[in-house]
């Protein structure tokens, strides 16, 4: 199953991503994770990359569906995928109409309020994607799956964050209405225990957990 996950920063796309992609054994498409990886390495990508994630603004869409494009054509991707943060703007929904069907769009939906206080209790692994609250650390600062010392994202400073939110209302919200048309969207409350919001995917796609 091809499988978007729509949803504002914060709105936990990334934490059901990776328990969805292991539960239905399939990759977890994050363009935020492939473009902090390149910015670390210093890719060519990552330079130019850089100061737009860091204003909290959208990466130019040539940039971003080619990187998309060619992720799609690996060999992992053949039985499915969960596109975490792509499309974001509806040229790259159009971008990626040519050259791949989606099965289903999950619309995470988290109320504005929540959200920064999410994020700012952030921290995430840089090596692998995984991701966590400073609440639920104990302390804690290694990663639990890869044992790499977790960081707070560069882009998760509250100013930051605001910018973000402002771009996804103007910018990725109208993708509900694209994908809306299609009859492919299914709303999820995201703002329910993780478990909760699991469970409520799973069954949104027809899956058994
Ligand atoms: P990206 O990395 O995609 O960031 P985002 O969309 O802003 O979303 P986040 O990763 O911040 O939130 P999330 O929904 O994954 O939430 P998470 O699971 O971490 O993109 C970053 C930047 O890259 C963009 O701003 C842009 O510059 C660029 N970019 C990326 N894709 C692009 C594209 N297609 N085009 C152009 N530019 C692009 O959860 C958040 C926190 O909440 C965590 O601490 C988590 O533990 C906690 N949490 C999760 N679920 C729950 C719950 N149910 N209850 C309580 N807490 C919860
Ligand atoms: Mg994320």
């Amino acid at each position: 199953m091809n499988i978007i996950f729509l949803g504002p920063p914060g709105a936990g796309k990334g934490t059901q991503a990776q328990r969805i992609c292991a539960a239905l054994n399939i990759p977890q498409i994050s363009t935020g994770d492939i473009l902090r990886r390149a910015i670390k390495e210093q890719t060519p990508t990552g330079l130019k990359a850089k100061s737009y994630i860091d204003a909290g603004g959208l990466v130019p869409d040539d940039v971003i569906i080619d990187i998309v494009k060619e992720r799609l054509q690996q060999d992992d991707c053949k039985n499915g995928y969960i596109l975490d943060g792509f499309p974001r703007t509806v040229p790259q929904a159009e971008a990626l109409d040519t050259f791949a069907k989606m099965d289903a769009v999950i619309e995470l939906d988290v109320a504005d309020e929540k959200l920064v206080e999410r994020i700012s209790g952030r921290r995430v692994c840089l090596k692998c994607g995984a991701t966590y609250h400073v609440s639920l650390l104990n302390g804690e600062t290694k990663c639990a799956v890869c044992g790499e010392e977790l960081i707070q994202r560069a882009d998760d400073q509250p100013e930051t964050v605001l910018n973000r939110l402002k771009v996804y209302h103007a910018q990725t919200a109208p993708l509900v209405d694209f994908y809306g048309a299609k009859g492919l969207v299914k709303k999820v409350d995201g703002d329910v225990p993780m478990d909760d919001v699991f469970a409520s995917i799973m069954a949104a796609l027809g899956a058994q957990a």
